[in-house]
């Protein structure tokens, strides 16, 4: 027979000690509980929980304090904090310090116990093996991400550092910057790389046909829904789900996306039984979402939420040192492709390559190499300015 999984609740607060008793050894728990921070910390000696519940403001050490004693002492153990409402700020903070999830007071009490299942359920997940030292040129593959700048060093390091936790990422940047690659490399180099990368374009798709996108659908949840659908969510467990284009969702979509970050569950339309899904979220915007929020179509509580680490990928004109190295890599691919030698960068093209501002970033930086590629004559070895778009060969004069 299963051991009961032991829970500890932490609060100030009488009530809310009892109630949460209660409700968790009528559902099978053997629940333990703490008046502060202190007391707690002795039970983790003596009670052994499986799962902390703690609030955060009460007399003594804080929440956020016991998370860090908890994290040195037993750092496996997953760490629940009950906040108010209007300090989401520290709560998405206390994420990075290791905490499992934040509920905000008053909580619904169903809404708790899939918090704590979630939890616990990810506690039984076999540990996940940290790669650490593990060149991420090699481990891309085919997909190439180039990175000779400082500012693109510090990206790939970046991503190399959180490749493997299930921290939700959002990458902001201007057009063809790289967002995308930054995702796949994140992606690559996590131990979810076996598992499905999904990418959703969420600007490309109209409201409903959005939702019934991300998390499915039963036969008959519409009309016209005469079979059921397998959402991008539950075909990206176990591995990595895309969202480009996040500022873009309409504000039902919002609400959904928050509620599955929170439970770790999605329900398709039309059913009202949850499944659970094991996805780490990445998320890419060209967009300033703070702007958004304060114009009231972003939600902020979802904004934290899937900012918990932001990567902010430079456009192109502010690192050219990457120019050479990138324009040398797409001019040997399309060299492949027309069948033909690579060109040579001229020093005056290259002056006019680092003059110009490249709006399109590395997509128009692409585009250019593959024209100059196209255009050049047959023995042609250099890449000479007039084998640049006008608009480039200007800004150098
Ligand atoms: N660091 C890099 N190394 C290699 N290729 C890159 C790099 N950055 C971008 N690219 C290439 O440039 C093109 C544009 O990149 P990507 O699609 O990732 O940009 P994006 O930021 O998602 O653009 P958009 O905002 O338009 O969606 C792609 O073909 C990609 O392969
Ligand atoms: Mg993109």
């Amino acid at each position: 027979m299963k051991t009961k999984s032991k829970i500890l609740i932490v609060d100030d607060e009488p009530n809310i000690r009892r109630i949460l008793q209660m409700a968790f050894e009528k559902s099978g728990f053997e629940a333990s509980i703490a008046e502060d921070a202190r007391v707690a910390l002795g039970q983790l000696e003596t009670f052994r929980p499986d799962v902390i519940v703690s609030d955060v403001t009460m007399p003594g050490l804080t929440g956020y304090e016991l998370l860090r004693e908890v994290k040195e002492r037993t750092p496996e153990t997953p760490f629940i904090l009950m906040t108010a409402f209007g300090t989401i700020p520290q709560a998405v903070e206390s994420i990075r310090n290791g905490a499992f999830e934040y509920v905000t007071k008053p909580f619904d009490l169903d809404h708790m116990k899939r918090v704590v299942n979630a939890a616990l359920d990810q506690d039984a997940e076999p540990k996940r093996a940290v790669r650490k030292g593990k060149s991420a040129g090699a481990a891309m593959g085919g997909a190439p991400f180039l990175a000779e700048s400082p500012a693109m060093k510090e990206v790939l390091e970046l991503v190399t550092q959180v490749a493997d936790s299930k921290a939700t990422v959002m990458i902001g940047g201007e057009s063809g910057v790289g967002k995308e690659v930054v995702a796949k490399a994140l992606h690559t180099l996590s131990s979810r790389s076996k598992k499905p990368f999904v990418a959703v374009s969420c600007a490309a798709l109209p409201e409903t046909l959005l939702e019934s996108e991300l998390f499915g659908y039963e036969k008959g949840a519409f009309t016209g829904a005469n079979g059921s659908k397998v959402g991008r969510f539950e075909a990206a467990d176990s591995g990595t789900l895309f969202l480009d284009e996040i500022g873009e969702i309409p504000h039902t979509v919002q609400v959904k996306l928050l509620r599955v970050l929170q439970e770790r569950e999605i329900e398709r339309l039309g059913s009202n039984k949850p499944t659970r899904v094991d996805v780490r979220v990445v998320t890419a915007t060209h967009r300033d979402l703070m702007a958004a929020v304060d114009a009231g179509n972003f939600r902020l509580d979802l904004l934290y939420r899937l900012q918990v680490v932001e990567i902010l990928i430079p456009p192109l004109r502010e690192r050219h040192e990457d120019i050479v190295p990138l324009s040398n890599m797409f001019l040997a691919k399309y060299a492949e492709e027309n069948g033909r030698q690579p060109l040579v960068i001229g020093p005056d093209a290259q002056k006019a390559m680092f003059a110009y501002p490249w709006p399109g970033n590395v997509r128009e930086l692409e585009n250019t190499m593959e024209r100059a590629t196209v255009l050049a004559a047959a023995g042609q070895e250099e890449l000479t300015p007039g084998l640049l778009p006008q608009m480039i060969r200007k800004a150098a004069a």
